[in-house]
């Protein structure tokens, strides 16, 4: 069998040289990978690297042959065209329909999806003109992978970096697969807000009470918002996890920065999750030394966190989507859907994910099984991986999201 065609245009900025690693990425998931590189492109990285990674000679010149009109048998062949790094020059290019190399010209023809990955200096992405040339594309249905925060060129830093290529990679996988099975775009120009991970509660310097969540499956869900074309917020507690690429991290670590930043971010979100095991009782008064071992017993007071999600749905806007996760340690689905019910009602949510946990179950594992139970309706999803039970909870959120 034929392998799925990635077409991966490379175009002139430093972060070029992560482009090689996103073809070893790439073609790590199976893929079949054609670069096509803007003249720009290759003052930072040559063409040997790209072609000797590939396998494939690369595109670079729209003349180059003429007889095999390259830029349209690719665009034809192609499963998916994904640029990064994408220049703010050729996002302006791209804006006007220009079609004057390779690259253009292949996008032109393209009826695949396009993933686009933008990296610049912060003041070139904040420009009003790039401002304006993303929220055109994003409108047109290209699917935008959000710069991530750090290290630019030279000793500056802020947002616009390239995402990690091996998630990159990731969100390229899941549009492939998503297209395969047909389905659509169903979150774009939605925000989201998802809390995830696990909270920790300070006793003293050195020691904390916490929980095992990983950030496994809010990783997930934002990776599945992410590939349906929602822009998201992750705010996570103490990760295991890479934050995928296009999400916007926010760290929280304890129960009250949690608190504060979804109180903050909530507002402008269209669906908010509350998916972080947020810890429900804290230690008022942690000690400034760490404990030492002497007495017997020691006793530690603990005090009640505030509900988050309760917080948050007290002002919740007219179509504003509230999705709560209810784990637990139950003797069965019936008491699990029970359960879930009743936390819907309480908390003035949309939908509860009623998630089994306990004796290896749910909070830092692999899989997950749930049952979703909003007003009208109770979906149970099996023992399936996080990414899978992801699509499932934004397949019941879309749908309820449509009827409104
Ligand atoms: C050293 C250097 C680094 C650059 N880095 C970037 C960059 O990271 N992002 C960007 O949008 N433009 C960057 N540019 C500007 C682009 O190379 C320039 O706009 C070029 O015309 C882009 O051509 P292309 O879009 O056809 O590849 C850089 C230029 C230089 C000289």
């Amino acid at each position: 069998m034929t392998k799925p065609l990635i077409v991966l245009g490379v175009t002139g900025g430093i972060a070029a040289y992560k482009s090689a690693e996103l073809i070893r990425r790439l073609k790590e998931q199976d893929f079949e990978v054609q670069v096509i590189a803007t003249a720009a492109a290759l003052k930072f990285v040559g063409d040997s690297t790209f072609s000797a990674l590939s396998g494939n000679p690369v595109i670079s010149d729209l003349w180059d042959k003429p007889h095999d009109v390259e830029h349209v048998n690719i665009a034809k062949k192609a499963s998916a065209i994904i640029v990064a790094p994408a220049t703010a020059d050729f996002l302006a290019h791209l804006v006007y329909g220009f079609a004057n190399d390779a690259l253009l010209a292949t996008l032109l023809v393209a009826k695949c999806p396009v993933v686009l990955a933008p990296a610049m200096h912060t003041e070139m992405w904040e420009n009003p003109a790039t401002k304006e040339n993303i929220a055109t594309l994003r409108r047109r249905g290209y699917l935008i992978i959000d710069p991530a925060t750090g290290a630019l060129t030279g000793p500056d830093s802020g947002v616009g970096r390239l995402p990690d290529p091996s998630e990159i990679a990731d969100v390229v996988k899941q549009v492939v697969n998503r297209k395969s099975n047909n389905l659509p775009k169903d979150l774009v120009g939605l925000n989201v807000l998802i809390s995830a991970g696990g909270t920790r509660e300070k006793i003293d310097p050195v020691r904390f009470i916490g929980n095992g969540s990983s950030g496994k499956q809010g990783r997930a869900l934002a990776q599945s918002a992410i590939a349906r074309g929602a822009k998201v917020t992750l705010v996570g507690a103490n990760l295991n996890v890479n934050v995928p690429a296009g999400a916007e991290f926010v760290s929280a670590d304890n129960a009250n920065l949690m608190k504060e930043e979804m109180i903050l971010r909530a507002p402008n979100a269209d669906v908010v999750i509350m998916n972080a095991a947020v810890a429900d009782y804290y230690v008022e008064n942690p000690q400034t030394n760490k404990i030492k071992k002497g007495q017997d017993k020691i006793n530690i007071s603990l005090t009640k966190t505030i509900d988050i999600l309760s917080e948050l749905t007290k002002n919740k806007r007219v179509n504003q989507y509230f999705v709560g996760f209810a784990a637990e340690t139950v003797k069965n689905q019936t008491e699990l859907i029970e359960l879930s019910r009743l936390k819907l009602a309480s908390k003035n949510c949309d939908l509860i994910v009623g998630n089994p946990v306990g004796h290896d179950l749910g909070i830092g594992q692999d899989l997950n099984s749930a049952v979703l139970v909003s007003k009208n309706l109770t979906e149970i999803v099996p023992e399936v991986d996080k990414l899978t039970l992801a699509d499932a909870i934004w397949d019941f959120v879309a749908k309820d999201l449509a009827k409104v």
